[in-house]
């Protein structure tokens, strides 16, 4: 069973190929590299003991993606290549469109095209917005307030008119909520580029000296303890929720949309108590103010997930933070520099800290 796993070397893709693998799929990772490595294909050959086969390539070229369609037989496809932070999609929309959605199109076409009609689409809870209600439940109403946002709801009707016109494809639209944490190996994690913009990979790199200290964005929000609520959800929950949604769509026709978080929050400041317990570490940080744009509480509704797709996350947060911390201190620069501190991945010792 051949799977194709678009923006398999990023963040989620990653992860997701380690359980398609452990599930019998062979991945074919397609992606252009242009906010990871083709050392993750190392990495999971580590993990798994299967090489993904890997192709560096655009998902907005036909050409490419014919060539991936005639030479393999592909049962299904996992589509991650996407831009991602919201922030600057607001600064270059255009780009953010036409990756998103044209990327998302010329993947669609090629799959009709060669007969491949099972599609995984990695949507986002930011479609819900300001949320009117939570926990959130699928069908509340989609209100995106960013470019990236904008993207995932244009696709999801994208993938709501083809389902229509065409009831034999089987698509699922997971709205994931806060993906945190790494795989229990330390060999693969988030790895972002530049400063992280969010959470658990600022406070993970706090943890190892990469950053002084963390802003708490917002101490005076209507919540337990004036910091934000979020739906933190393992990364490997995640990924697990991807193959409950693939076992699904091989027993159901049309479109499947289910929010993939745990059902339960967690505020700025427990995330960092968590984090310092899990790793031994401080995490100076100071309360400043607000960050505009952020909702000052969300989580998901996850009983459609287990009633549908009999799936529900198990990891809890004191393992998301192990796990981040596992792979932050075992590749303190993430995967471009790998250091001596590898070998001390699971000992944690201070000498990882490098
Ligand atoms: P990521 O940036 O780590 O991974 C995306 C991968 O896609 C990268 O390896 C990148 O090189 C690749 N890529 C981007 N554009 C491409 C293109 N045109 N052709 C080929 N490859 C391309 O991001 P991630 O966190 O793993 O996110 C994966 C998906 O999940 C994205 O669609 C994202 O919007 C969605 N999502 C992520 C989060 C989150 O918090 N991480 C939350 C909700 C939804
Ligand atoms: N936060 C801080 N300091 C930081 C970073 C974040 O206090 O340095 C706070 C934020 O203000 C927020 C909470 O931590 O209260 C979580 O912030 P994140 O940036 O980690 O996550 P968001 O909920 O803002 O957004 C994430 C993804 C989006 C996605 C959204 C919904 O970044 O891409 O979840 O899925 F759309």
């Amino acid at each position: 069973m051949n799977i194709l796993i678009t923006g398999g070397c990023g963040y989620i893709g990653s992860h997701c190929a380690v359980v398609a693998i452990k599930a019998g799929w062979h991945p074919i990772i397609l992606d252009d590299l242009s906010n990871s490595g083709e050392f993750v294909i190392e990495r999971i050959h580590e993990i798994t003991g299967v090489r993904p086969t890997f192709i560096r390539g655009d998902v907005r070229d036909a050409t490419t993606l014919k060539e991936v369609f005639s030479s393999w037989e592909i049962d299904a496809v996992l589509h991650f290549a996407a831009h991602k932070a919201v922030g600057e999609s607001v600064e270059v929309p255009l780009s953010y469109y036409h990756n998103n959605v044209g990327g998302t199109l010329t993947v669609l076409e090629a799959m009709k095209e060669y007969g491949v009609k099972t599609f995984v689409f990695s949507s986002s809870a930011t479609v819900y917005g300001e949320p009117k209600e939570v926990p959130i439940q699928e069908h509340s109403p989609r209100n995106p307030t960013s470019p990236y946002a904008r993207t995932k709801v244009i696709i999801e009707d994208i993938l709501a008119d083809l389902t229509e016109a065409e009831p034999d494809w089987r698509i699922a639209r997971l709205r994931y909520f806060n993906p945190v944490g790494a795989h229990e190996s330390g060999l693969i994690g988030e790895d972002p580029r530049d400063t992280p913009n969010n959470l658990m990979p600022y406070i993970a790199q706090v943890a190892v000296g990469q950053q002084e200290r963390l802003s708490v964005f917002g101490g005076d929000y209507p919540t337990r303890d004036g910091t934000c609520l979020r739906d933190y959800i393992h990364v490997m929950d995640l990924a697990e929720g991807h193959l409950a949604a693939l076992d699904h769509l091989r027993g159901n026709e049309g479109l499947l949309t289910v929010n993939l978080g745990t059902g339960t929050n967690s505020s700025v400041l427990e995330v960092i108590g968590a984090f310092q317990k899990a790793s031994g570490q401080d995490i100076p940080y100071e309360i400043v103010g607000r960050r505009p744009g952020d909702v000052s509480a969300y989580w998901a509704d996850a009983s459609l997930a287990k009633q549908l797709l009999g799936w529900r996350a198990k990891r809890n947060l004191a393992a998301m933070c192990a796990d981040t911390w596992r792979w932050q201190a075992a590749n303190p620069s993430g995967f471009r520099k790998p250091t001596e501190a590898r070998q001390h991945r699971l000992g944690l010792d201070s000498h990882s800290q490098t």
